[in-house]
């Protein structure tokens, strides 16, 4: 059955580019370490179940897409291609709570 897909009243996310100047600012080690903790955060957190089991293998993954967008090497392309990231996102049911929980929503 076909899922209806949520997207939120101010349209599809678009997203205000960040600083290029993030990822020298912070170094590679900070933006594992900051990314690593998020995910600890949702390990804990009403949306755990959306997230695959290798937590610290998905937030590797977020920490190397933020790094390509701040600055930094663009080593998630280069190891899966364009990010792409509202198709990767539609096979997750995320709804507005969903949303809200992730706290990404300012972005
Ligand atoms: C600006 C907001 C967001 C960014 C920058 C972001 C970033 C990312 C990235 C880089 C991935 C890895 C994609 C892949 O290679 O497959 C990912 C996956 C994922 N995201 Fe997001 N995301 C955002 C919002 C959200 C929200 C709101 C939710 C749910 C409430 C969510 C749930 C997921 C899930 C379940 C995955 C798959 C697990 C994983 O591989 O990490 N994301 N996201």
């Amino acid at each position: 059955m076909q899922r209806e897909l949520y997207t939120p009243a101010s349209g599809p996310p678009q997203g205000v580019a960040p600083s290029r100047e993030i990822y020298a600012a912070m170094g590679a080690d900070n933006i594992y370490a900051m990314c690593a903790d998020f995910y600890t955060e949702l390990e804990r957190s009403a949306i755990r179940p959306l997230f695959p089991a290798d937590m610290p293998a998905a937030s590797r993954k977020t920490a190397e897409f933020l790094m390509g967008i701040i600055g930094g090497p663009p080593i998630y392309a280069q190891k899966y291609g364009p990010p792409r990231m509202r198709a990767r996102h539609l096979k997750f049911a995320i709804d507005e709570p969903a949303r809200q929980v992730s706290g990404w929503v300012a972005l």
